[in-house]
């Protein structure tokens, strides 16, 4: 819990936010972090190895670490950010103690006596024991500073090696310490100590976190410790090197005659040799926190913040909702290169991907405009675990593969980038076949408890089916859901296989990117409306199924987290063929309309007004923005606002759901800029800006500049638009338009709907190439 009383005061004082070095001063990094947002409020660089921050405990998960109640258990080096599932990381802590430590081995832990402080580059938590712990920290060092109460006379700090955030679900999903060691050396030369240590904490494949560390300050009493067999040495004389190791409970407890104590901990996967250079190289001795602050802000500002910039400053709030956004957006995955323990490759490596089927219609379009080169080193990872591993992930975090809810969706990003050019030193011809292997290669059943039907680690469980039927029967979990991405996934592979001009295989996956189209029901009726994607029972036939019911809407069921008339509307690369099956254009824009239509769903959460579109979750993000093709951008531009505003705000509860590794972040920044992607398609679907004037920078000195008039609070609606000066009349732009080379668009805004988009519809390549039947080759 922070103050933002403290960030908007600075925020208010820049008026030329173009040229603001500052933009971290609109960053409230305690934003989302509670009501399931789990976003990380500590201290981490863009992608940063390090996130340090504090670890509580409640009785319920801790995702980041952080909560907004209960008390501290640990300060710990690695967290993540905005996900679910169950708690990752939160390994090797410091906690800070105060008074004699009887039993080292117990749970030391400790209330709040003040709101955490937290800004970009700085966290500050008071304990109650009177003890202040303030951190800053690099890509893979941290540094802690503790002030203990004046009147200490036995201050400790307790390094904990076994500490990991452990998990209260119950699904068998929680992390336990495996195994590990520590060691406390004196420098022959200063006479001054550090420890290094080995930690090992996991569910599946072991991986296990080097770290050296120095505890500066004049007087210490080193003790070791573990567990099973407590062995609590006391240190006289530091003249031996002691270690120890535990599989149990392992630590060590620093005890200092004095107030002031600073450590700096390097990180590392590889070695403690390489987590001593590390800590080293990146905090020299004597680094002030100050120093730390400003470098990181510096590299927010630089790297990721003045991507985007405005002189509208009219708004405080809208800038905070900016800037906080592109933060918790950028804080995973991690660039984890040079510390892979795998494998030895000259390619980069990132980790903690949460996963990409929440990713790859916002974040990862996104990703690739904010950060090029970040995002085009991230592609060659996936293909670089792909040779090693034998899949790219659709989650992937501690080195391993994880968790796949639908298709294979890497196919969907790496279709993406393709399409709008990224090649630099991206092998495409080993991206494709990566991406073959996800559409013809069964991967191992890894024999999930939640699905026992197929994988759930990587690759695509069902594509016996999807191979053999072209639909995917409830033989498996998730038939539905999974079908409708298969499709999306195979489209994917087309437009690859078509820029690398392997004509086979590009009409091979175009005509199974329209199977889809084959677990299409056309009985099944909501209202007047009618066809929905139905489960298909193992002799083929259509099961009995609500397009308003998703029964328990998981793992083990027919359509993951989402409802069946949700689903319908997701297969965005055939919207054209979607369009006649739903009825036509009039039929297709009231279905759409039904979706925001307050009370229609039953089991709807009543803080979204029982909708049946759901703000918080993923296969929703697109919905409002389909009434572009169907010559409806006001509605688009209606209800993706009214979303937006109603949903989204820069304040602890202030996201629709959980984060989701900055994926409903990157939702709102697309309704913003007044734009959306149709990812795999160069594609970008018109809404209306919330600025008077944006630039995105893109690099190269190339610019998209934005601008509207006439807008306001109230007034957004769209009345004419030019592009590159041209008057416009699509609701849509490609990426040549406006990303490749840069450009301008002009809005002029009302608060009137007004017809200016006539011009023809955003393209619906499945339905536009199929020479077949019934497609309109437009
Ligand atoms: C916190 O410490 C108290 C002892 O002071 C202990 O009884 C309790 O179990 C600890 N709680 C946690 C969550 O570690
Ligand atoms: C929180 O810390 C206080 C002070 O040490 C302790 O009395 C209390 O039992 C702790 N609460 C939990 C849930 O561990
Ligand atoms: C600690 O464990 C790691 C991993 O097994 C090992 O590489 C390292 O040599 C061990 N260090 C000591 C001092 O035993
Ligand atoms: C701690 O330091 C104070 C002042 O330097 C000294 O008076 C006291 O004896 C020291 N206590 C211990 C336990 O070393
Ligand atoms: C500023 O923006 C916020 C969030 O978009 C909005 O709720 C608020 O009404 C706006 N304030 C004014 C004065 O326009
Ligand atoms: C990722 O990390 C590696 C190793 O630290 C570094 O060389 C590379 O520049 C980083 N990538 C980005 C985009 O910062
Ligand atoms: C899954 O179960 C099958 C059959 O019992 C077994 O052969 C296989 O090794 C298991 N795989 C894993 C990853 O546990
Ligand atoms: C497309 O798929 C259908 C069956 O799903 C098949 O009959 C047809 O031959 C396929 N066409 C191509 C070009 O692969």
């Amino acid at each position: 819990m922070r103050t933002s009383g403290v960030v908007a005061v600075s925020a208010l004082v820049l008026n030329n936010v173009a040229n603001a070095a500052g933009l971290t001063d609109y960053v409230l990094p305690d934003a989302g972090t509670i009501n399931g947002g789990n976003t990380f409020p500590g201290v981490s660089l863009p992608f940063g190895v390090i996130k340090l921050g504090p670890d509580l405990y409640t009785g319920s998960d801790s995702y980041s670490g952080y909560q907004a109640t209960g008390n501290f258990t640990g300060f710990s080096l690695l967290h993540e950010s905005g996900t679910g599932g169950a708690p990752k990381y939160g390994v090797v802590s410091q906690m800070p103690v105060v008074g004699a430590i009887e039993n080292p081995l117990e749970d030391h832990n400790d209330t709040r006596s003040a709101k955490d402080e937290a800004r970009v580059g700085h966290y500050k938590a008071s304990l109650g024991s009177g003890t202040t712990l303030e951190m800053s920290a690099t890509h893979r060092a941290g540094l802690y500073s503790y002030t203990f109460p004046k009147d200490s006379t036995s201050s400790n700090v307790i390094v904990d090696v076994s500490h990991v955030l452990p998990s209260f679900r119950g699904q068998g999903l929680g992390q336990s310490y495996l195994g590990g060691n520590i060691s406390v050396i004196k420098d022959p030369q200063s006479g001054s100590l550090h420890y290094e240590g080995f930690g090992s904490a996991g569910t599946a494949r072991q991986n296990g976190l080097f770290t050296s560390a120095d505890i500066l300050t004049k007087r210490r009493l080193t003790r070791l410790l573990s567990e099973p067999n407590p062995l609590a040495t006391e240190l006289a004389s530091y003249d031996d090197t002691p270690s120890i190791e535990s599989t149990a409970r392992l630590g060590a407890v620093f005890t200092f005659n004095s107030t002031q104590v600073t450590s700096r901990v390097g990180v590392s996967f590889i070695s403690t040799d390489q987590a001593c250079k590390n800590v080293d190289a990146e905090i020299p001795r004597d680094t002030s926190l100050a120093t730390l602050e400003e470098n990181v802000k510096k590299a927010w500002n630089e790297r990721i913040l003045s991507k985007i910039t405005t002189t509208d400053t009219t708004n405080n709030t809208n800038l905070q909702l900016l800037y906080t956004s592109l933060y918790h957006m950028n804080i995973i995955p991690t660039n984890k290169t040079g510390e892979n323990p795998l494998w030895s490759s000259s390619e980069p490596y990132y980790d903690d991907t949460f996963t990409l089927w929440d990713l790859f219609r916002c974040t990862t379009s996104l990703f690739q405009i904010i950060e090029p080169v970040a995002y085009e080193e991230f592609i060659r990872s996936l293909v670089d675990i792909w040779r090693h591993d034998g899949f790219m992930p659709d989650g992937r975090s501690s080195f391993s593969n994880g968790v796949t809810q639908g298709g294979s969706n890497a196919d969907n990003v790496l279709a993406d980038a393709y399409v709008k050019g990224v090649r630099g030193a991206v092998n495409w011809e080993d991206a494709f076949k990566a991406m073959v292997t996800d559409a013809e290669t069964v991967p191992p059943n890894n024999n999930d408890s939640r699905d026992r039907s197929a994988s759930t680690k990587e690759g695509r469980g069902a594509l016996p089916d999807w191979l053999e039927h072209g639909y995917i029967t409830t033989k498996y979990k998730r038939s539905v859901s999974q079908a409708v991405e298969y499709s999306v996934n195979d489209f994917g592979l087309y437009q690859v296989a078509s820029g690398l001009a392997k004509t086979d295989e590009a009409n091979r996956y175009l005509n199974r990117s329209r199977n889809w189209r084959n677990q299409w029901n056309p009985d099944m009726k909501f209202q007047d409306f009618t066809g929905f994607l139905g489960p298909r029972n193992t002799d083929g036939t259509f099961k009995k199924q609500d397009p308003l019911s998703c029964g328990g809407c998981y793992w083990g069921d027919d359509y993951y987290q989402g409802l069946p008339i949700e689903y319908s509307f997701n297969a965005h690369h055939d919207i054209e063929h979607l369009i006649e099956l739903c009825g036509g254009t009039d039929a297709f824009i009231a279905r759409l309309e039904a979706m925001f239509t307050p009370g229609l769903n039953p089991s709807g959460d009543s803080k979204f007004d029982k909708t049946l579109f759901n703000p918080g979750n993923e296969p929703s993000f697109t919905t409002p923005f389909l009434f572009n093709y169907v010559g409806r951008q006001d509605l688009t531009v209606k209800y993706s606002r009214f979303n937006a505003k109603s949903y989204y705000n820069p304040t602890p509860g202030g996201l629709p759901g959980n984060s989701d590794a900055g994926a409903m972040e990157s939702w709102v920044l697309w309704v913003m800029l007044g734009l959306y992607p149709m990812t795999g398609q160069t594609t970008f679907l018109v809404g209306s800006p919330w600025f008077s004037d944006l630039t995105i920078h893109l690099g190269g000195g190339k610019e998209l500049h934005i601008t509207t008039t006439g807008g306001s609070e109230d007034v957004y609606y769209v009345q004419s638009l030019k592009v590159n000066g041209q008057t416009w009349d699509k609701a849509w732009v490609t990426w040549d338009d406006v990303f490749a080379n840069g450009g301008t668009m002009e809005y002029v805004l009302g608060s009137d709907p007004v017809k200016w988009a006539t011009g023809p519809a955003p393209p619906s390549p499945a339905t536009q190439h199929d020479d077949s039947a019934g497609g309109d080759s437009a």
